[in-house]
């Protein structure tokens, strides 16, 4: 293991690169075909350029924000990911302790190594839960009803996977969860094994299961089914996003999921002006994808989001050193939005405006 201080968020990437094997890096860094997005993603960010303020007189620097009226200590939060039990024993226990630890919000993927009542009894306020709709609508109703009494307190339904895109660094690696592991949650309705096939398991898993003609009914099914607020991730339209929030979506995730569905989809930075424009403050909007540096998470709270997401860069923590390494990826990326926040002459999350990216 590197014996170098990890610094940043790519520290972290490279010495995750180092500790996994081949396949559940690639599974966790791929995207899908040319990863053209998914290289964007990050591309994006930092092409955007910062025209910062001086002699703003800029005072102690104020990162609480919060999410669905739930404060949160700073506008950073764990996007779901599946499968943490690839990156640390923990699994996504140490992942929403990490949260916990940090004062910020955690979601938890549908696809978890660990059943919802578990994980979600380790994370404090806010803690959320990912849904993928299944074919099956009981077996979708009963994660919903299970996440509501494990504690939930929103249901993020991702929209952008009615099917999984190709990611052939999977196909050829035949991705597939090694022997023991189950996606926990599904487990009971005799959906917890990813099947061992030629090309990528997970695909197979989600032709088979998800529901592939996802539409505005299925949204308002779940809006009906729990009493809980529903976010809809996975937009990059205006109009997509005003349509949401009529059917009465409380927020928004600006997601391609980490170009790791629709290749050539834009990078999210691309796509974020148009939805916080259409929805105006009907919704809350996030954004997620290609967030390395604190510098990138201030040009998106200019762009509008309230509160951006990460995914890989927390994966990378939990590999490297489990809780304490999510934690710390947390803390970077905590300590570079002050450091951009003092440099560009904002002392609180509102004077992070659209001005310092256009003058
Ligand atoms: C994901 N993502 C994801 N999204 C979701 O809604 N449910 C899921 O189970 C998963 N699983 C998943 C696994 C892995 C390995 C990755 C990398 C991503 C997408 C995730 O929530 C988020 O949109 C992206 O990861 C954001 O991009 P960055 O931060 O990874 O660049
Ligand atoms: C992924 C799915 C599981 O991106 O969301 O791998």
């Amino acid at each position: 293991m590197d014996q170098q201080p990890l610094l940043n968020i790519g520290d972290y990437a490279k010495a995750a690169r180092g500790a996994l094997a081949r396949d559940v890096c690639d599974y966790y860094e791929g995207g899908a075909l040319d990863e053209i997005t998914l290289r964007e993603n990050v591309s994006g960010w930092e092409k955007l350029k910062l025209y910062y303020r001086v002699l703003a007189g800029v005072g102690p620097r104020e990162l609480s924000t919060t999410v669905l009226g739930q404060s949160i200590s700073m506008p950073i939060a764990i996007a779901p990911t599946a499968f943490h039990r690839l990156a640390c024993a923990e699994a996504e226990i140490a992942a929403a302790k990490a949260a916990r630890a940090a004062g910020t919000l955690f979601v938890l993927s549908s696809l978890s190594n660990t059943a919802m009542e578990t994980v979600l009894a380790q994370a404090a306020s806010p803690r959320w839960f990912q849904l993928y709709i299944y074919k099956d609508r009981e077996i979708t109703r009963a994660l919903v009803q299970r996440a509501e009494a494990a504690g939930a307190e929103a249901i993020v339904l991702t929209v952008d996977a009615p099917g999984l895109g190709t990611r052939e660094r999977d196909c050829r690696n035949k991705f597939c969860l090694p022997e023991g592991l189950a996606v926990e949650n599904l487990a009971p309705a005799g959906k917890g094994s990813i099947p061992k096939v030629e090309g990528s398991g997970l695909a197979a898993y989600v032709r088979d299961n998800f529901k592939s003609d996802l539409c505005f009914d299925d949204l308002d099914w779940l809006c009906s089914c729990t009493r809980l607020p529903v976010v809809v991730k996975g937009v990059c339209r205006g109009d997509d996003a005003r349509r949401i929030a009529d059917h009465g979506a409380k927020a928004i995730v600006v997601s391609n999921h980490g170009g790791r569905q629709l290749d050539t989809a834009p990078a999210t930075c691309e796509a974020l002006p148009f939805v916080v424009a259409a929805v105006g403050d009907r919704c809350e909007v996030y954004v997620d994808g290609g967030i390395r540096r604190g510098s990138d998470l201030l040009k998106a709270i200019a762009l509008g989001a309230r509160a951006v997401l990460v995914g890989r860069p927390i994966l990378w923590g939990l590999c490297v050193a489990g809780e304490r390494g999510a934690l710390q990826v947390l803390e970077i990326l905590r300590r570079e939005l002050d450091e951009a926040m003092l440099l560009c002459g904002c002392t609180t999350l509102s004077d992070v405006d659209a001005s310092l990216l256009r003058p």
